[in-house]
């Protein structure tokens, strides 16, 4: 089991989304069958880390409380940390220093959603890389929106920049990160940038000026989409219909996950599913707690 910790990001304000986004949470709203957070806090358990803290604002904290309660329903546990202020990606650990302790740590956007072939084996392999942080690069048609990571031959990152008018490459920069535990620290000096965030750049940069920083590429084979545009938020709810629909499996399901880890019983699984019996999302869960589905 991992001993990292893991950080959901899911404050902000979402202007991107106004008006939907006025008097609720982006982090709760529904992506297809879900809510947007279950994607996140998916990619985490999946990477073996049952210790999680979600960050919200004081507007809406008391809201994933509600939802995801102290964890022990999955297995795992949540604990809670509000951010008065959106100051930026990186203030999650500072925020966040008390609950990372001594471990390292893996933060993760409330709003981003990763499926792929090889997504275990490639948290893994981040986990496993103690002492040196590890960004991801994903290569998008337009990355001027997003950090933008420039490689070397060897893979190497040699530049990062945050939201380049004239990117460097078509590496954007999905919203998760591990870091080693120095993570704290390194935050801690940051000064704000022109915009007034702490940026998470800056971060990575540190690391890859001390010559600590991994890039894993993900492949085509890999699906990230950040849900923060009206369209980005519909496209990934189709695709999500898509997959499920076509195969009848779970995109970024933490019941399946908690079950499959062995954090739940078939018992506890099946009572789970009891609550949800009036949809498919119920239904997958029943069958998997009978044994139904083979993958
Ligand atoms: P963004 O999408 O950059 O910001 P936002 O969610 O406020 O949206 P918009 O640009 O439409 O105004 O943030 C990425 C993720 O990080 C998102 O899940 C919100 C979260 N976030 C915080 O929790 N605190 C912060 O200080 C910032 C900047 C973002």
């Amino acid at each position: 089991m991992s001993k990292r910790k893991g950080i959901v990001l899911a404050g902000g304000v979402a202007t991107r989304l106004f008006p939907l986004t006025l008097s609720i949470s982006k982090q709760i709203m529904p992506v297809y069958d879900k809510p947007m957070i279950y994607y996140p806090i998916s990619v985490l358990m999946e990477a073996n880390i049952k210790e999680i803290l979600i960050i919200s604002t004081p507007a809406y904290i008391n809201t994933f409380k509600e939802l995801l309660g102290d964890g022990s329903k999955w297995g795992i546990s949540f604990t809670y940390k509000v951010q008065e202020k959106p100051n930026g990606l990186a203030e999650a650990f500072i925020l966040g220093e008390e609950f990372i302790g001594n471990s390292n740590v893996a933060m993760i956007l409330g709003d981003n959603m990763f499926y792929g072939n090889n997504l275990n084996k490639i948290l893994k392999s981040a986990d496993e890389r103690e002492n040196e942080a590890t960004i991801f690069g994903y290569y998008v048609k337009d990355p001027t929106a997003y950090g933008v990571v420039e490689i070397d031959e060897n893979k190497r990152a040699i530049s990062i920049e945050e939201k380049p008018k004239v990117p460097k490459s078509n590496y954007a920069v999905p919203g998760l990160y591990f870091y080693p535990n120095s993570v704290v620290e390194i935050a801690k000096k940051i000064k704000p940038s022109a915009r007034g965030e702490l940026e998470i750049t800056e971060v990575s940069s540190e690391y890859m000026r001390r010559n600590l920083l991994k890039v894993e590429i993900l492949g085509r084979q890999m699906v990230w989409f950040d849900t923060g545009t009206y369209d980005s938020l519909l496209e990934t709810a189709s695709f999500v219909q898509t997959i499920e629909k076509r195969q009848g499996i779970q995109i970024c399901c933490p019941e399946e996950i908690a079950y499959k880890k062995g954090w739940i019983s078939t018992n506890e699984l099946s009572n789970l599913a009891d609550k949800l019996m009036k949809t498919e999302y119920g239904k997958f869960l029943k069958d998997l707690a009978e044994n139904k589905i083979i993958f």
